[in-house]
């Protein structure tokens, strides 16, 4: 297949700058050897304010380091929001787009998603840009019409160059925080649709393209998660705040990735 497995930890709005120093000097005594280049990809999504603390500490790891959202323009009259190339200065090379919290909270839209990642892109930020559908919406038959559009609206006008860089973070609105992960068939037959979605749109290098799962990733369900083909890793809420259950996860994608 190919694909490198990316493990993404989105930190939402926990951990002091303190804090974060703490969880990433954990993280780099125990993973830090662990993530060769070329054979997974790990990532951690502090708030803005710690991003420059993390990178520092990272320094000499492979352990990456990501924005949780950005704004679509590089600057301008845009009060509490923070740009792509801001984000790249700050050393982040990955920005969490489209979380349900950003879409269902604060309102955010497909079509301000995919500007934002676009802006990402332009910036030389690898973006993580989420779909999954509500509760309701599996349960009335409507998942793959759901996330089909999302992916329509959020990657409109992205070419096939830029997709490379992109990675599709599926999210079931109702896995997220609740301790209730999607089952690894439930998990794999929306994956599978992502692809072929991805093809549709992309051709071959939807092959090359990284999908992972998030919504109640934990060290004893992501093994089997990451077990299914489509799986390419995850993308990782409450459990990336403890430093050994991420690094159970990250292992787990580490072996997928042998
Ligand atoms: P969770 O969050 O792992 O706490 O369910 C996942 C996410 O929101 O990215």
């Amino acid at each position: 297949m190919g694909r490198i497995p990316f493990v993404c930890g989105n930190w939402k709005c926990h951990k002091t700058i303190a804090d974060a120093v703490a969880l990433v000097t954990e993280l780099k005594n125990t993973l830090g050897m662990a993530t060769r280049a070329g054979t997974i990809d790990v990532a951690v999504a502090p708030p803005f304010t710690a991003i420059a603390a993390v990178v520092k500490r990272l320094e000499g790891t492979q352990i990456g380091v990501a924005g949780q959202s950005c704004h679509w323009e590089d600057q301008g009259a845009f009060t509490g929001e923070i740009s792509a190339p801001m984000l790249y200065e700050a050393g982040a090379r990955f920005v969490i787009l489209g979380h349900s919290e950003r879409r269902q909270l604060f309102g955010e839209l497909d079509q301000a998603v995919s500007v934002k990642t676009k802006s990402a892109l332009r910036a030389g930020l690898s973006p993580i840009v989420c779909v999954g559908e509500t509760l309701g919406e599996r349960e009335a038959g409507e998942t793959m019409h759901r996330v089909g559009a999302q992916l329509d609206g959020s990657l409109a006008g992205i070419g096939a160059a830029e997709a490379t860089r992109v990675t599709i973070a599926y999210e079931p609105v109702w896995a997220i925080g609740t301790g209730r992960n999607a089952s690894p068939a439930q998990a794999q037959e929306v994956h599978a649709f992502i692809r072929g979605k991805l093809a549709a749109m992309y051709g071959a290098i939807a092959t090359g393209m990284r999908i992972q799962y998030g919504g109640s990733v934990k060290p004893s369900n992501a093994v089997e998660l990451m077990a299914q083909p489509d799986i390419d890793g995850a993308l990782v809420g409450g459990a990336s705040l403890v430093a050994d259950q991420f690094v159970a996860i990250a292992r787990a994608a580490i072996e997928k990735g042998k």
